[in-house]
């Protein structure tokens, strides 16, 4: 089995494909999202204490399972474990991931459709066919089904290529491009009327806020959603690594890039609203808080390329293109979680495991679709705010708790001689035993509200 399975060619290869899983549409909507409704600068500041404090040590903890077994997520958790208890709860925790992957794919397939929906508007508008444009932007359920179907076909497209061929041809093509519209956006946006009022509003924290339980709560799960975990997706994508890689700078680098981006995005989003208030758009809601959610990317923004008159309906194209490479990047990655389970332990071919699963996704989406208002929001709740989360917590249990600490180091010493001598070594297994598996059930009982 093992010779056929794929690897990146390249450190870039994996570079571009975490980084293309890692930033998506958690970055460029969520993240600014979540910064306009919790106090801008303040939310900034905690999310990068907790992404590199905690999302970061969870990360390399998958990434270090995934490496060590070589194989699906598992088959990895069960190759370090030693009882049959063990390998029970890999296979629950190893499953539970492939499953919460599926789950986020099935509604970010229709978010996703919602954005390449958008950028076919422009370009109706500027051919001059303006029914079509009107059509691809109001809500109705063929509409949402066939966009959803357009992008789990390129989903499955680029997945069913494998990893060199698919996955990681494709993110070294999208992410430059990502990268490059992004820069190009943020750009055009700061030279608008109302920029700088959005940049300090962005970068000014409100040290008041920063420890309020909601603040804490909502960056730990956009820091955790961000970097993909808790979906099985980092240990299929540790487990394509070459061992002759220095995973610790390797995943140093993705989350930098991650987090960066974020940021960036919020360059982007947070002046554009405060240009669209300039030009005379509603930016607040009723409680004075700033619009976020669907209402930020699909009426405040679009509202603001209008304003801006035909250059607009470039704006928009680049925007909402951005926005749907950003997703596509990220849901081949969670694509591959499910695909690499099924081909590597029920033995089937990865183009038909990867067709049968991306239309069994592709159902459950029309299951969303078909009451979008109440399922959406359910199936988001479910899959990341108890799945993520839950399982996250449960790969450092592992990686703490059960794999021997010895085969840890052994393995954090493959492809980098000096491991010892870190502060990556002294802290990192001591901190994934205790201090990771406590912050995160705390700060997850206390989303529950209980108390
Ligand atoms: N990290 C992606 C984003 O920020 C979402 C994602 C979640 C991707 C889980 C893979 C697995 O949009």
């Amino acid at each position: 089995m093992s010779a056929s399975r794929g690897e990146f060619s390249s450190r870039i290869g994996f570079i571009m494909a975490a980084a293309g899983s890692a930033v998506g549409l958690g970055n460029i909507w969520g993240f600014p999202t979540q910064t306009a409704s919790n106090g801008g600068a303040a939310f900034v500041l905690v999310y990068l204490v907790l992404a590199f404090c905690l999302a970061y040590p969870a990360f390399m903890a998958e990434l270090l399972i995934g490496r060590y077994g070589q194989a699906n997520a598992v088959t990895s958790l069960q190759k370090m474990s030693r009882t049959l208890f063990h390998k029970r709860f890999a296979f629950v925790v190893g499953f539970g991931g492939v499953v919460c992957a599926a789950l986020i794919l099935s509604f970010y397939g229709v978010l996703a459709g919602w954005m390449m929906s958008y950028a076919v508007e422009p370009i109706a508008r500027i051919v001059g066919v303006t029914n079509v444009a009107d059509w691809v932007i109001s809500q109705s359920f063929i509409r949402n089904a066939l966009f959803t179907a357009i992008f789990m076909f390129l989903t499955i497209f680029i997945i069913q290529k494998g990893v060199e061929d698919g996955i990681e041809k494709w993110s070294k093509r999208l992410m430059p491009l990502l990268i490059v519209l992004l820069i190009i956006l943020i750009g055009y946006v700061l030279t608008l009327d109302g920029a700088s009022e959005g940049l300090n509003a962005y970068l000014n924290p409100d040290f008041s806020r920063i420890f309020e339980p909601d603040l804490l709560i909502s960056a730990l799960g956009q820091a955790f959603f961000s970097l993909s975990l808790g979906t099985s997706v980092m240990i299929i994508y540790g487990s394509y690594i070459s061992k002759k890689e220095n995973l610790v700078t390797l995943g140093a680098q993705v989350t930098l890039i991650d987090v960066s981006i974020a940021f960036l995005a919020g360059l982007l989003i947070i002046p554009a609203m405060y240009v669209a208030q300039a030009q005379g758009v509603t930016i607040f809601a009723d409680d004075g808080s700033l619009v976020s959610g669907p209402g930020l990317v699909f009426a405040v923004l679009p509202s603001l390329f209008s304003s801006m008159g035909y250059i607009g309906l470039f704006v928009a194209f680049a925007f909402f293109v951005l926005m749907s490479v950003a997703a596509l990047t990220s849901s081949i990655s969670m694509l591959e979680g499910p695909v690499s389970y099924v081909v590597e332990r029920h033995g089937m071919a990865r183009k038909k495991a990867t067709k049968i699963i991306g239309s069994i996704i592709f159902l459950i989406s029309i299951g969303i679709i078909s009451n979008v208002d109440v399922m959406l929001g359910l199936v988001a709740t479910i899959a990341t705010e108890y799945g993520q989360p839950i399982i996250a917590m449960l790969c450092c249990v592992f990686v703490g708790w059960i794999w021997y600490r010895n085969d840890v180091l052994m393995e954090l010493k493959e492809g980098n001689d000096n491991a010892e001598h870190s502060v990556f070594w002294k802290i990192w297994p001591w901190y994934t035993k205790f201090v990771c598996p406590t912050a995160i059930g705390i700060v997850f009982i206390h989303s529950l509200n209980l108390f």
